[in-house]
């Protein structure tokens, strides 16, 4: 059963109900209505401080690059375990004129780390080395990132966009319960890896809803990236910082890993789905990649027809996961150090080549070799948002510290979360990282290389015109949780809101099994796919999917995950 409360939220003109029946007895998707509409822009992040920030942005004329910016930083304030300036991501933009680009603001490994870093003398990987604490850290790619955004397409002035951030983070802002809770139960992790407490630390009692969190030292941060952009970060007295940080835990990063750090312009991955435009991120993500195989895989098949809740579309969905993952492990990499078969991997031929195998009757025997618990780390906590106006501008963005609050690691005297984004590279080939992923070469260590990531902000088009603008956190589970998605709008019907709420499921190959939550298989169901082989465990909850659909009228629906406390502010 998904345990967080399903809300309903009311944003004056939304009245949402989401009905979720108990396990077994299906998912009443006609219970759930359209999301948020509106005429002019939507903006649906994981907060809904967040989004008015982004909405506000677009109301004073900025683009729909200024309304990320503002977002991101003002989600380094109100979302603290996942919205970042001490971590990296991913931007996907599309232009109203249909040129899209793609932006990769990824952590790097220091200057300083090497490929067994995490190993001990008899070469097996140290548990939670790469996970917390000071050596868990990549260079920050984020602050360069957002600079890079705004010289090519901000149209604000950068100061603007950091103002409503500063705002929040020196006045402070309302905890919701979520959040609340969420700080409690790290509480001693915050303890653990930080010389003095924290501010995300109260010292007196449990935090509550309702309890305004203030981060003077991050006010402080934010108002030099104001002043000095890339500078106010990378260098000066924020650098100076950071470095001191790492040097009291023992950490890689120093003052030269910082100055070299650039974000890069990438070719976005763009495929056709059934006459759509699908544009995603590409390496040093495997998200686009991937998400292009499931779709190109899934598109040879009657889908639409069979139905949502179809075993067969089902067992096709987690047959074709599995085989992407496995190429997943083998080939993909930060691509200024590996060279991967990309046209390859997309290619028609060779997906067909590999659903040969794919059986009707059974399913690809599982794997003998199974691996540890993927979610011994369970977490949401990466964030996406997603950004559009009436004229078809988009934005996709997936940002993270990897785990919640990342390392736990706060830079004292300049009040940011440092990354734990380390974990994302294959600490020895074979063995599973936090999510259960495994790799070898392609995604060894190596210094001032990007971890492959799963992050997977992704833009639809048809026709020239904007269709859908979506992406996730989830770890592993974020390629299959846009994948399903975007299958719900545009096989299966389903509204923005009812697309993003709907019951999900995964499989990434290693470890053998389908995780799904409650709602969609049914008990006839899950006998039919257990016969076919699929051993199926269920899970809490699966991604927190915020989306944006543009409806044949214009009209722009977003769709905020229920899951948490993701929220759609229309204009
Ligand atoms: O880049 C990645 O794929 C991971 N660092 C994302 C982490 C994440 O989504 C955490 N939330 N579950």
């Amino acid at each position: 059963m998904i345990q967080q409360s399903w809300r309903s939220v009311v944003l004056g003109w939304l009245c949402l109900e989401v009905l979720l029946l108990l396990a077994g007895q299906g998912f009443a998707i006609a219970q759930v209505q359209r999301g948020v509409q509106a005429r002019r822009a939507m903006v649906v992040t994981a907060h809904l401080l967040a989004s008015q920030v982004g909405i506000d942005i677009l109301r004073q004329g900025g683009s729909v690059v200024d309304a990320a910016i503002a977002v991101q930083f003002a989600l380094a304030v109100v979302y603290p375990s996942a919205g970042n300036i001490g971590g990296g991501g991913f931007m996907v933009i599309r232009q109203q004129d249909g040129r899209v680009y793609a932006l990769d603001f990824r952590e790097t490994a220091p200057l300083r780390a090497h490929r067994d870093m995490y190993l001990d003398s008899l070469g097996n990987v140290i548990p939670g080395r790469s996970l917390y604490g000071h050596l868990a850290v990549g260079v920050p790619g984020t602050v360069d990132g957002m600079v890079k955004a705004h010289q090519r397409f901000g149209r604000l002035p950068w100061h603007r966009l950091l103002e409503p951030a500063i705002r929040l983070a020196s006045e402070g802002f309302p905890l919701t319960q979520r959040e609340a809770a969420k700080l409690n139960r790290f509480r001693e992790k915050f303890l653990q890896y930080n010389r003095k407490p924290p501010p995300y630390v109260r010292p007196d009692r449990p935090w509550k809803a309702g309890d305004t969190l203030r981060l003077p030292a991050l006010a402080v941060t934010l108002r030099r990236i104001q002043q000095e952009g890339r500078k106010g970060f990378y260098e000066g007295e924020t650098a100076r910082l950071l470095v001191a940080e790492m040097q009291r835990g023992n950490g890689l990063i120093t003052l030269e890993d910082l100055q070299q750090y650039e974000a890069r312009w990438r070719e976005p991955i763009v495929t056709a789905y059934r006459g759509y435009r699908v544009i995603s991120m590409g390496p040093p993500s495997s998200g686009g990649v991937l998400l292009a195989q499931l779709l190109r895989i899934v598109e040879d098949y009657p889908i639409a027809q069979w139905g949502w809740m179809d075993w067969r579309t089902l067992h096709l969905m987690i047959e074709a996961e599995k085989r992407v993952y496995a190429d997943r492990a083998r080939y993909l990499g930060d691509p200024d150090f590996v060279r991967m078969p990309l046209r390859g991997l997309l290619s028609k031929s060779y997906l067909r080549e590999r659903m040969r195998s794919f059986r009707f009757d059974r399913a690809t025997p599982p794997d003998s070799i199974t691996f540890g618990n993927p979610y011994r780390y369970e977490s949401e906590e990466t964030t996406h948002f997603s950004i559009a106006d009436s004229a078809g501008n988009a934005v996709a963005v997936t940002t993270t510290l990897n785990g919640p609050y990342g390392s736990f690691v706060v830079v004292e005297g300049a009040g940011f979360l440092l990354n734990n984004e380390m974990d994302d590279f294959s600490a020895k080939p074979g063995v599973p990282n936090a999510y259960g992923l495994i790799g070898y070469e392609a995604n060894a260590i190596a210094p001032r290389k990007r971890m492959l990531s799963s992050m997977t902000p992704t833009i639809v088009d048809r026709d020239s015109v904007l269709v859908m603008v979506l992406g996730t956190p989830g770890g592993s589970t974020i390629i299959t949780s846009v994948f399903q998605t975007i299958l719900n709008v545009l096989d299966f019907g389903m509204t923005m809101q009812q697309a993003v709420a709907a019951p999900r499921f995964h499989h990434q190959w290693r470890p053998p099994w389908v995780y799904y939550e409650p709602g969609r298989f049914t008990p006839a169901i899950r006998r039919k796919l257990e016969a076919l082989g699929h051993v199926l465990r269920q899970r809490r909850s699966i991604g927190r999917v915020d989306a944006i659909l543009r409806l044949p009228n214009g009209i722009l629906e977003g769709g905020a995950d229920p899951r948490g406390d993701d929220t759609a502010v229309g204009w």
